[in-house]
């Protein structure tokens, strides 16, 4: 099977893995209400600064796809809903575009789209650090993300099965190239002991990433056939696991929240827990493949809407006011927690 057959399989396989998710760890999370906000919807802004990105809301369309034709029409798809909703965007890996240029035009069309709006190129840690600037300059990205997928890849039968070197590359990539790095999970979320290797490799921004919504052990999993490695379907962090993990370091790192986002309460949530962006992938795509474009922009307005209307709720005129709504962690997240010896 070719790279651009694989792409194709993946989104396919994400759009049958359901819609969103009845049940999320975030659900454990309860923001306090106050009955005397004094706050108007009128007054709620949106704004924030991811890093050093300037961005006009917080919501991020995730990386997913490029490399062929299909998958470029669903590129297009996204980032004109992106340019009609100011929505940052990150395009899917890069990396078969690096090899073969005539695979490009899938992701250079994202940047053709939406000339004016935040994009972010995507490739693995497995590229070099001229390839991370070739990605960057294909689609004249303002920042890059890099992904971690390793359980991915093992699944895989013919995934990657070496990932040593891997925190050498981040790290050149942090201090070296032109452009802020995000480096990204794809559904398995983080913990400490990795913000800790990226803080001290001099990453800025993480993307948890977590468990809870697309999910790639199931996806490789049914791509393989064989039924093998059926245990690894919920391997990793949850995302709300991940931001409280992130959290407990009071880290430098700026944070987006990603993985399973159902809706603006989830989103609020997540601001509330500190972090600066939230991403979704699995249901615009599906907004995307079922309404084309409108349908992405109508979900994206809606969300926000709803994201200023719960900022009032919660008498948070800017999205730092969140940060000091109390709130509430219980389930599993708390346990988690109390075994991991997180306040
Ligand atoms: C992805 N994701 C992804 N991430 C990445 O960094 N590079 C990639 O190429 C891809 N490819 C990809 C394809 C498809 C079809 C989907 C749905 C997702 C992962 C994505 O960015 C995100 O981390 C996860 O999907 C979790 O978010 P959701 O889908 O639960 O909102």
């Amino acid at each position: 099977m070719t790279r651009e057959q694989r792409k194709w399989q993946h989104v396919e396989l994400a759009l049958r893995a359901g819609a969103r998710p009845a049940t999320s760890d975030f659900d454990d999370v309860r923001l306090v209400h106050r009955s005397l906000p004094e706050t108007a919807v009128e007054d709620v802004r949106l704004d924030t600064m991811l890093g050093g990105l300037a961005l006009s809301h917080p919501l991020l369309i995730n990386a997913m796809t490029g490399g062929s034709t299909r998958t470029g029409e669903v590129n297009r798809e996204l980032a004109q809903a992106a340019a009609e909703t100011g929505a940052a965007m990150a395009v899917g890996s890069q990396h078969a575009a690096l090899v073969n240029g005539q695979l490009q035009a899938s992701f250079r069309i994202v940047r053709e789209t939406n000339p004016h709006g935040v994009i972010f190129a995507n490739v693995g840690a497995d590229v070099s650090l001229y390839d991370m600037e070739r990605a960057v300059e294909m689609i004249q990205a303002d920042a890059l993300q890099i992904h971690l997928n390793v359980p991915q890849e093992l699944i895989m039968p013919e995934g990657d099965r070496s990932f040593r070197g891997y925190l050498h590359t981040i790290e050149q990539a942090a201090t070296r190239l032109s452009v802020p790095v995000i480096v990204k999970e794809v559904g398995f979320g983080m913990a400490r002991e990795t913000y800790r290797q990226l803080v001290d490799a001099g990453v800025r921004i993480v993307d948890v990433g977590g468990r809870g919504g697309t999910n790639f052990a199931w996806i490789e999993r049914e791509r393989r056939g064989d039924g093998r490695y059926a245990y690894l379907s919920d391997h990793g962090q949850s995302t709300l696991v991940s931001l409280l993990e992130w959290q407990s370091l009071q880290p430098s790192l700026a944070c987006v929240a990603s993985g399973g986002i159902r809706h603006a309460l989830d989103m609020v949530k997540a601001l509330a827990l500190g972090a600066a962006a939230v991403g979704v992938s699995g249901i615009a795509l599906r907004a995307v493949r079922e309404g084309g474009a409108a349908q992405l922009i109508e979900m994206i307005r809606r969300e926000l809407d709803e994201m200023r209307v719960l900022m009032t709720l919660f008498g948070a005129d800017h999205l730092r006011d969140l940060q000091r709504v109390p709130l509430v962690v219980r389930g599993e997240a708390r346990a988690w927690c109390v075994d991991r010896g997180i306040d």
